[in-house]
């Protein structure tokens, strides 16, 4: 079965992992191997780049540029409307590559391929959309706008647990807006990248487009590195963890270059007495196990107010025994494995600490023995000041505390260094709208009655703090990958100055 999957994208034995304009026959960067975290198995082997190969896919990622800018919008566009084509006709097998590659169960892969297709839609819709401002000028016969070019060439870094959706949610944008990307996937999930590019080549190389989307797979940090590094690359968008970016941030203001940081969550869930607790439950509990707390929203903190503590972790303990933990692609399950025994190791280290730190665990916080990378999702009562709390575990951890009153949940909700997701359950307007407002959620997402997982393609993700500040995919994004130009347009013959100046000649 695995082995038609591989044939339908054309991933052979050693493939390239590297693409300017076409497959780079033999890169000659370290092998990687992509593993099915669910068994061990290799499900592929990848060459990766050298220095050499890189400078062939700056050079390309270059060629593609100049020649992309000069396509109107629109034009662009119609090509993003038709690689989003192309991913619905593939989803159930992308999805199912997805799946094994990271892990993910299958139903969540399905909703990371149509995040991509959403893109592809949304993008296109944008490419008529690219507007820039007319403002009233202060001088006679004088015209002001803004327009908006084209930047140039977007480095873009995704991490393992969106293989596909943050690849999409930059360089689909990015196309739009007239730039050519290049892509540093994840080392963990090789050949997801593998397929997409196979998927859209034919569609890039038959409308002469082949340059636009180049791909610079590396065995560790040294292809990031030379991203951040680059003066070529006009904007940087990684995604991972808070180190991660505060080791490429500096690197890219050093040659005052430009970065989009999505980086790591610490979110939050307060659950209000008046909330609906049923609907919370399964809200909260979406949104802590799903894609097995691997999500840079994932639910890591739940604040729930005394009244209802023992009534919902009573329930929450209920649901968790009920989740059918196994091989993702398998009905029925509803989480699976981490994404490798480096992983596994640091949840039960995170488990250590937080009960060394006196935190009590009432569920979970085990391994599960097996050939693939499984744990019990964990609930940990978390004394006041847990030290433990403070950083973001890529794991199934959900740390609970209680709250009396609102003000005190949500001075905790924002007393981390992390401003990603947080969502309140209420019934109580007076409540969401004191969440929502300057004092409440310092975060880039607040939500009213959802988890903090889920955002849909429209609006603008991302968070603040050591959450790096980006944000991608919807609303006025776009912005990112263009660069703005303010223009002033005499059409007079005189020649007023600004501000009332006279200079006399
Ligand atoms: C991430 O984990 O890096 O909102 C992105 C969500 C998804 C995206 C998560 N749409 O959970």
């Amino acid at each position: 079965m695995f082995q038609k999957l591989l044939d339908k994208f054309n991933i052979h034995p050693n493939h390239s992992g590297v693409f300017a304009g076409e497959w780079v026959a033999k890169p000659s960067g370290e092998e990687i191997h992509s593993v099915n975290p669910s068994n061990g198995k290799v499900l592929g082997t990848v060459l990766t780049a050298s220095i050499q190969d890189y400078e062939k896919v700056l050079e390309n990622a270059g060629e593609g540029f100049k020649k992309w800018r000069d396509i109107p919008a629109p034009l662009r566009g119609d090509i993003v409307r038709r690689i989003g084509i192309i991913l619905r006709e593939n989803k159930a097998e992308l999805a199912l590559l997805i799946c094994l590659e990271s892990g993910k169960i299958l139903i969540e892969a399905k909703g990371e391929v149509q995040e991509m297709i959403d893109m592809c839609d949304f993008a296109s819709g944008l490419s008529r959309q690219l507007y820039g401002l007319t403002i009233a000028s202060e001088r006679p016969q004088h015209r002001l706008l803004e327009q908006w070019h084209p930047l140039g060439i977007i480095g873009i870094i995704t991490a393992f647990n969106f293989p596909g959706a943050v690849w999409a949610w930059n360089a689909i944008l990015a196309a739009v807006c007239g730039d050519s990307s290049v892509w540093k996937p994840s080392a963990k999930t090789p050949l997801t990248s593998i397929a997409i590019y196979n998927m859209i080549n034919l569609l890039m190389k038959s409308s002469g487009n082949e340059k636009v989307f180049s791909l610079c797979m590396g065995a560790g940090n040294e292809a990031g590195v030379c991203l951040a590094k680059d003066p070529r690359v006009s904007l940087l968008s990684a995604t991972g963890s808070c180190t991660m970016g505060r080791n490429l941030a500096p690197l890219v203001s050093a040659r005052l270059g430009r970065s989009l940081l999505e980086l790591g969550g610490n979110n939050a869930a307060i659950v209000c007495a008046s909330a609906n607790l049923e609907l919370a439950l399964k809200a909260v509990v979406f949104s802590a196990i799903g894609t097995t707390g691997q999500r840079c929203t994932s639910l890591r903190r739940l604040f729930l107010h005394q009244s209802i503590e023992k009534k919902f972790t009573e329930q929450l303990i209920k649901t968790y025994q009920s989740i059918r933990i196994g091989n993702p692609w398998e009905h029925g399950v509803l989480m699976g494995p981490l994404i490798s025994s480096n992983a596994v190791e640091n949840m039960m280290l995170t488990v250590i600490e937080a009960r060394k730190q006196g935190a009590n665990v009432v569920y979970g916080g085990i391994e599960i023995l097996s050939n693939g990378c499984f744990v019990e999702p964990t609930l940990i009562l978390a004394p006041e000041n847990l030290k433990v709390m403070q950083k973001e575990t890529f794991a199934p951890i959900l740390y609970i505390q209680t709250f009396k009153h609102l003000e005190e949940a949500i001075a905790l909700n924002n007393g981390v260094a992390q401003g990603l997701s947080s969502t309140i359950f209420t019934e109580s307007l007076s409540d969401s709208e004191y969440f929502l407002s300057a004092r409440g959620s310092d975060c880039g997402i607040a939500n009213v009655n959802l988890g903090t997982t889920g955002a849909e393609i429209g609006g603008a993700f991302g968070g603040e703090k050591d959450s790096g500040g980006g944000r991608e995919s919807g609303s006025d994004s776009w912005k990112n990958y263009m660069r703005r130009q303010t223009c002033t347009i005499n059409g007079g013959s005189e020649l007023p100055l600004a501000q009332g100046v006279r200079f006399q000649l």
